[in-house]
């Protein structure tokens, strides 16, 4: 299946070299980051995800919300799609099926996520009904499954191939946990050392993950570690094989959340420190390989602190919508967390404008 999809590529990639494609021109040269939504001080837009429709959620972490922007108007107005009163905030979000999406809940001490403010035992996973073709229907919350056996539950993504579960990434106990969607049923089908944290740090280990659109691989993020890895795995999640390193990055860079293309070929990381977005060939021949810094990273203050990516979807596809942690303490920064997007139609495919 997972050739069939690189071969059925290469052969669209071979037509659009003879007959020639608008989409193939390298129309953007700079990518910059365009802002939908700028939350007030205080807000840290923790993930997001683009729906079929074009809108998108992101989870906030200071207060459990669940918050519905629809980018397609200009300056769309936030509409809160869910609060979950008994936690104090949310993380990754994940959409296993069309009418279905999946949402870390769980609970801090403090106002930023670290390893020794998680509360042992808070984490959950929210399974609620969506309606893409009916906005006027909220999202309903069909289940919540405690997960009390983790530590401190951050990334989470759904698997191409497997509707009924997703996999949420421990950054204090360093392993992935997999969640059946209908039953509420846990294992842990992942545990590597690439996933740990580094003792003595507070920072998250295992942090971003996504499942390949088209590979049979998991990628991640471990910030601890400051790497972007993944680990070889079958069409429901368990550990073929053991992790390697795609990219380490270099001096105090750490990386968090990113986004793949719709295609497999191509990872947008949030690196945060500098504030930027890094693209990372994933089909490269060789491992580890490198990064290269495609938005922000320039001193540019209003992109304070990117965590969360996703592509958008339907009338917003290739565009990349970063959420934001706005000012975190210690660690500077001036506003609140955001939402942009950014086009990145340019860097897609198999030709290269990427410099
Ligand atoms: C977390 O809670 C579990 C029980 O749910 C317990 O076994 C474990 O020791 C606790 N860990 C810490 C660090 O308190
Ligand atoms: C997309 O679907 C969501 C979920 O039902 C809905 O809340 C939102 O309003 C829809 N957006 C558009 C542009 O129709
Ligand atoms: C948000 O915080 C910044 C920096 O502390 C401050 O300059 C700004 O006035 C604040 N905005 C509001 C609306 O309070």
């Amino acid at each position: 299946m997972w050739l069939m999809t690189r071969i059925f590529l290469l052969v669209g990639f071979l037509a659009a070299l003879i007959i020639g494609c608008d989409a193939c021109a390298c129309t953007t040269t700079t990518h910059t980051p365009v802002l939908v939504h700028q939350f007030p001080n205080g807000t840290w837009a923790e993930n997001i995800i683009g729906l079929a429709n074009g809108s998108v959620y992101t989870t906030l972490f200071n207060t459990p919300e669940l918050i519905l922007l629809d980018p397609i108007q200009s300056n769309p107005d936030p509409i809160t799609a869910a609060n979950i009163a008994t936690k104090t905030g949310l993380l990754g979000v994940a959409q296993p099926r069309n009418d279905i999406i999946t949402v870390i809940a769980g609970s801090f001490t403090s106002t930023a996520p670290s390893t020794t403010s998680a509360i042992n035992g808070s984490y959950a996973i929210l399974v609620f009904t969506i309606d893409v073709e009916t906005p006027s229907i909220p999202p309903v919350l069909r289940a919540k499954y405690p997960i009390p056996q983790a530590g401190f539950l951050d990334g989470l993504t759904a698997l191409p191939l497997d509707p009924h579960h997703v996999l949420a990434g421990d950054s204090l106990k360093g392993v992935i946990w997999r969640i059946n969607i209908d039953t509420g049923a846990v294992d842990c089908p992942i545990s590597d050392p690439l996933l740990k944290q580094v003792s003595g740090s507070s920072t998250p280990g295992v942090n971003g993950l996504h499942a390949s659109p088209t590979d049979p691989y998991l990628y991640f993020t471990n910030s601890a570690m400051a790497i972007f890895g993944r680990v070889l795995i079958s069409s429901s999640g368990s550990q073929l094989a053991s992790a390697e390193t795609v990219v380490a990055a270099s001096g105090d860079n750490a990386y968090d959340d990113f986004a793949i293309s719709p295609d497999g070929h191509w990872a947008f990381l949030c690196n945060t420190p500098p504030d930027a977005i890094s693209l990372v060939d994933i089909w490269s021949t060789a491992f580890p390989t490198t990064a290269t810094i495609v938005a922000g990273g320039n001193g540019d203050t209003n992109f304070d602190h990117p965590v969360g990516a996703t592509f958008g979807r339907g009338p917003e596809h290739s565009q990349l919508f970063i959420s934001t942690a706005g000012a975190i303490e210690g660690l500077g920064g001036k506003t609140g967390g955001q939402v942009f997007k950014i086009d990145v139609k340019d860097l897609l495919g198999e030709t290269s404008c990427r410099i």
